[in-house]
């Protein structure tokens, strides 16, 4: 078979870019830790509703995380955690007001548990991006002082505010 088909090169160029830019499209934290873009496929942890801040939350957690917190082994939480949380702001449900819904994507941040790389900050790598357009925040490594400062009154929790939500397991025979 000829290897230089025009109708393979074709296609080549028509998919190359388009894998390019969505490897390449959101920057990295300053901490150098990349975006990891199939959080969107993640399961749920649980939710949160900053009344103070108003806005709502949904806690996700990859594959490691999600298999830790329906066993409840997350004191501490496994190495290859990582846990996400997706803010947006709050609004009413259209068609029923008394219902609040998530309106405007605030950031999505991330911890990710290594506890010998980042060792310095408990374990956890923190890492937020905001804004539709998926800016790094902070400006260098000192951001994560920051995340750290806030969550040290969970230190005990293994520095994370969330209990999973209760799944309950189906029944014997499901
Ligand atoms: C003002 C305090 C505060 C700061 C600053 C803060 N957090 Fe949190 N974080 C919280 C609270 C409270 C929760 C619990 C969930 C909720 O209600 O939002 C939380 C939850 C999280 C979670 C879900 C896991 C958990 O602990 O429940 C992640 C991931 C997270 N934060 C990342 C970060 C990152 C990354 C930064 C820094 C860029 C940061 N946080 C800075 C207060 C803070």
């Amino acid at each position: 078979m000829n290897r230089f088909s025009p109708l393979l090169a074709g296609a080549a160029l028509l998919s190359t870019p388009l894998l390019v830019s969505a490897e390449t499209a959101v920057a990295p934290a300053p901490n150098g830790i990349e975006f990891p873009a199939d959080y969107r496929d993640w399961k749920v942890i649980s939710v949160s509703h900053r009344t103070d801040h108003h806005s709502m939350r949904v806690i996700l957690g990859n594959e490691i995380a999600i298999a830790a917190a329906r066993r409840g082994e997350t004191l501490p939480w496994p190495d290859g955690t990582i846990l996400g949380k997706v803010v947006w702001k709050e609004g009413a449900e259209p068609d029923w007001a008394p219902a609040i819904a998530p309106q405007a994507f605030i950031h999505v941040e991330f911890m990710e548990k290594d506890s010998k790389k980042w060792a310095e900050t408990g374990g956890w790598g923190y890492a937020r991006w905001v804004g539709s357009d998926l800016k790094p925040y902070g400006n260098d490594t000192n951001f994560a002082l920051e995340c750290v400062g806030c969550h040290t009154p969970v230190k005990g929790r293994d520095w994370v505010f969330t209990t999973p939500a209760t799944f309950p397991p189906l029944p014997a025979g499901h």
